[in-house]
């Protein structure tokens, strides 16, 4: 079986600071970058920042910078978010480096060399916010404004020569590749709208720019730049040392095994870059993933839409971990969500501080009483016991075939039964009241220790931190952490010593 797993977010635009939708594809993508790596998966997580092109070089241009000392500055906001967010991510790739050029000029060379590039000229319009093409029935007037249906934002006229990848001969063979990978394209709903898209017939697509030169040079014509997304996409190969394809990261980890996208970008991922690659004699990625957009009112949250809400104050405010559970339970994934500070007091209060936290202090507060603060020496397991402790084996695959098809809220609500379970248990036993007899307290004890053992191992994708915590007073440390020992009933040794535990969250007044 092949261990390894290769997980990437988008590379943001660094044309302005980060935002809540940038936070949210990236905490997503480390949930189960996490995941992965506790189930015994080699993984290899990638992020960075899409430096290039003419949005770029436009917002260098309007603060008067060079655009790469202001894609440094501004690609730094995006890595410093990253150990805000305690992303686990192995590298950080901007497109700037020349580990990236090597690796664009490399597939752009191949890609001329099998005739798939010819020189033409472009008449069109032209987005510079999505950096996109857009045909005549794909824009609409809007009070003498030009924009594009989809997203909104202004077009342009363009008029100037032009290369051209040969999509137009790719379309059957994309099909076919649908076909052969129906869990290509996820959720199924965007799957449809791209084979549908692709069936209603594919044109060449422009993949050079004259008019503006940040960018990667066309090798062998050194007058135009490289289209952006042709340029960005290829990132996903240049963090693995392509063009070597002997070095191991590339033997290990291409191709992908999921590109997490916003739903924006699903275009570009699920129709150009496997015909990109399809041409180029690469294997496509195994899955492309288009997640819903954080709304602010009913309008995606955007930085060209100034309607942005800044992650760093809220975690500031309430922490990174809550944020990070919030938007992994209360964002249906797939979906569009929304948050606002009072939705994420309200689940900070009943899942963090009321379920979770609660039932650790209490057992713990519990053991530390009547059991000398160890875990104690336990009789044998009644009915009930071992039916609460067996919802983990029972569900175990399950919890794996989530975890491959990208069902995060079938994970999560998983999760927050057990621990209504959980709480529900321990007050049902009342081991309180069986101070005479000493076997049958410790057992449940020792059932309600091993229950938050299991659902912190749960945990600790989404709420990494604060899951340590938890473990931490088991003596179980980050790299030890397995998600096959949920299953196991019997983990804890007898006569461990416990560790104290600090209020894990706080309870928020509200107003
Ligand atoms: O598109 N809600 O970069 P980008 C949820 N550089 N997610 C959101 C969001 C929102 N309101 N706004 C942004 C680009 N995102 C290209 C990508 S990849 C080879 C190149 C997320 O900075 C979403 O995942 O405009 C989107 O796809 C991503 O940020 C990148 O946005
Ligand atoms: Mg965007």
């Amino acid at each position: 079986m092949n261990k390894n797993y290769y997980i990437t977010t988008p590379i943001y635009y660094p044309s302005a600071k980060p935002h809540m939708g940038h936070a949210y594809s990236s905490i997503i993508a480390d949930f189960f970058a996490r995941l992965k790596r506790i189930q015994g998966f080699n993984v290899y997580f990638l992020t960075g920042t899409d430096e290039h092109g003419q949005k770029i070089q436009r917002a260098a241009k309007e603060k008067k910078m060079d655009p790469l000392l202001f894609c440094n500055e501004i690609s730094k906001t995006f890595r410093d978010l990253s150990d805000t967010l305690n992303l686990s991510n192995n590298d950080f790739i901007r497109t700037t480096e020349s580990r990236h050029a090597r690796s664009v000029e490399n597939l752009w060379n191949i890609l001329e060399k099998k005739g798939e590039i010819y020189l033409s000229k472009y008449s069109g319009w032209y987005s510079v916010s999505d950096e996109a093409f857009y045909t005549e029935s794909e824009i609409e007037d809007l009070d003498g404004t030009k924009k594009a249906i989809t997203s909104g934002s202004k077009v342009e006229w363009v008029e100037e020569e032009s290369y051209f990848f040969r999509l137009s001969n790719w379309q059957d063979k994309l099909i076919e590749f649908y076909d052969k990978n129906p869990d290509f394209i996820l959720p199924e709903t965007r799957k449809n709208e791209v084979v549908s898209f692709v069936k209603s017939g594919l044109k060449d697509l422009s993949v050079s720019r004259k008019s503006f030169n940040w960018g990667i040079k066309v090798p062998s014509n050194k007058e135009h730049v490289i289209y952006v997304w042709l340029d960005a996409l290829t990132n996903y190969l240049s963090a693995l040392n392509y063009p070597n394809e002997n070095d191991n990261l590339y033997k290990s980890f291409w191709p992908a095994d999921l590109h997490l996208i916003g739903k924006d970008i699903l275009r570009f991922h699920a129709i150009y870059w496997p015909a990109f690659l399809l041409a180029a004699n690469i294997n496509p990625p195994k899955r492309v993933f288009g997640h819903g957009w954080i709304l602010s009112g009913d309008e995606k949250m955007s930085k060209s839409k100034g309607n942005i809400l800044d992650p760093l104050e809220i975690i500031d405010t309430y922490g990174l971990d809550p944020l990070r559970y919030y938007l992994i339970k209360e964002v249906s994934f797939g979906n569009d969500g929304n948050i606002s500070q009072d939705k994420l007091e309200s689940c900070i209060n009943s899942d963090l501080a009321n379920n979770y936290g609660n039932l650790c202090q209490r057992v713990l507060a519990f053991c530390d009483k009547n059991s000398n603060f160890e875990v104690p020496d336990y009789d044998n397991f009644t009915d009930d016991d071992i039916l609460i402790l067996d919802q983990y084996s029972k569900h175990y695959e399950n919890l794996i075939k989530y975890s491959d098809d990208q069902e995060v809220n079938l994970y999560i609500n998983f999760i927050v039964e057990q621990l209504f379970a959980a709480n529900k248990y321990f007050n049902d036993q009342e081991p309180w009241k069986k101070k005479n007899d000493k076997f049958r307290m410790n057992t449940i004890i020792y059932v309600a220790l091993e229950l938050i053992r299991k659902v912190t191992i749960l945990l600790y994708p989404i709420i990494p931190s604060s899951s340590l915590k938890v473990l931490k007073i088991f003596g179980i440390k980050e790299d030890k952490i397995n998600f096959e020992s949920i299953r196991d009933n019997n983990y804890l040794r007898k006569g461990l010593k416990l560790s104290k535990l600090d209020i894990l969250f706080k309870k928020i007044e509200k107003k």
